[in-house]
């Protein structure tokens, strides 16, 4: 694991973005695989503005987000599908038919997680995935015990998940329990990976994800597994590490 540290969160998005941008301009046809959550907003963010800049084009690009909530329509306020169409999507070149998300209200879920994994295969696998981290590790929905074999499956979420989600709903009540989630597999299929972290809330787990030995009782260990992961990390979140 390559470990790149900056000194704030505008720095890591900074560093985050030119490093997709890179990508983009070397394979104008890349498979990128989305996160969610507060880590990437800023990426984004800055992705919008070289695209307006630069003209950037996504005409090409494949996207495969991680996960999404069982229960929530696309269109609704807190859907990941809404997350990305809001902070993202809607902002750049990007053909609808492009863009991927496991659907929250598919009537066998079971099958909709088989299909979102063949989708991804058949695309010919995701080249770079952008990934957050939670303060238990999990990386996608895979909370601690996930079994590394696991490819896109149906999690119940951690009640630490819901708490630390609730803030983008009126009440924890509201957080959905249950989400479709790529399997640790299906992440460690793609080629590369590029795990961000800002902020002290995440130290402990940057340092158990640099010190401990790979455990399912902490997913994002099995990111050691992987020949090409790049951290992106801010002074805080490495201020128990090093
Ligand atoms: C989001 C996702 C999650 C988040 C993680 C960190 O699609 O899969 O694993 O990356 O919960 O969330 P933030 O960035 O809000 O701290």
């Amino acid at each position: 694991m390559k470990i790149i540290q900056v000194n704030s969160y505008q720095d890591m998005s900074q560093r985050a973005s030119q490093f997709i941008i890179n990508k983009i301009s070397n394979n104008n046809a890349l498979k990128l695989g989305f996160a969610t959550g507060g880590t990437p907003k800023g990426t984004y963010e800055l992705l919008i503005e070289d695209y307006k800049q630069n003209q950037t084009s996504y005409q090409n690009i494949t996207s495969f987000n991680l996960d999404e909530y069982i229960g929530l329509s696309k269109d609704h306020p807190n859907s990941y599908h809404q997350y990305m169409e809001q902070i993202l999507f809607q902002h750049i070149d990007i053909p609808k038919a492009n863009i991927h998300l496991p659907d929250g209200l598919a009537t066998d879920i079971a099958l909709e997680c088989k299909n979102y994994e063949e989708l991804i295969e058949v695309n010919g696998g995701i080249d770079l995935q952008i990934l957050g981290i939670g303060e238990n590790g999990h990386i996608g929905f895979n909370e601690p015990g996930t079994s590394f074999d696991t490819l896109t499956h149906v999690v119940k979420l951690a009640k630490s998940t819901r708490e630390a989600n609730a803030r983008y709903f009126s009440n924890i009540n509201e957080v959905p329990t249950h989400a479709i989630t790529m399997g640790i597999q299906s992440i460690l299929k793609s080629k590369e990976i590029l795990l961000l972290v800002s902020g002290e809330n995440k130290a402990e787990a940057v340092k158990r994800l640099l010190t401990d030995d790979v455990d399912s009782n902490f997913p994002a260990s099995a990111l050691k597994k992987h020949p090409r992961v790049t951290i992106i990390a801010d002074k805080l979140a490495l201020s128990n590490a090093m």
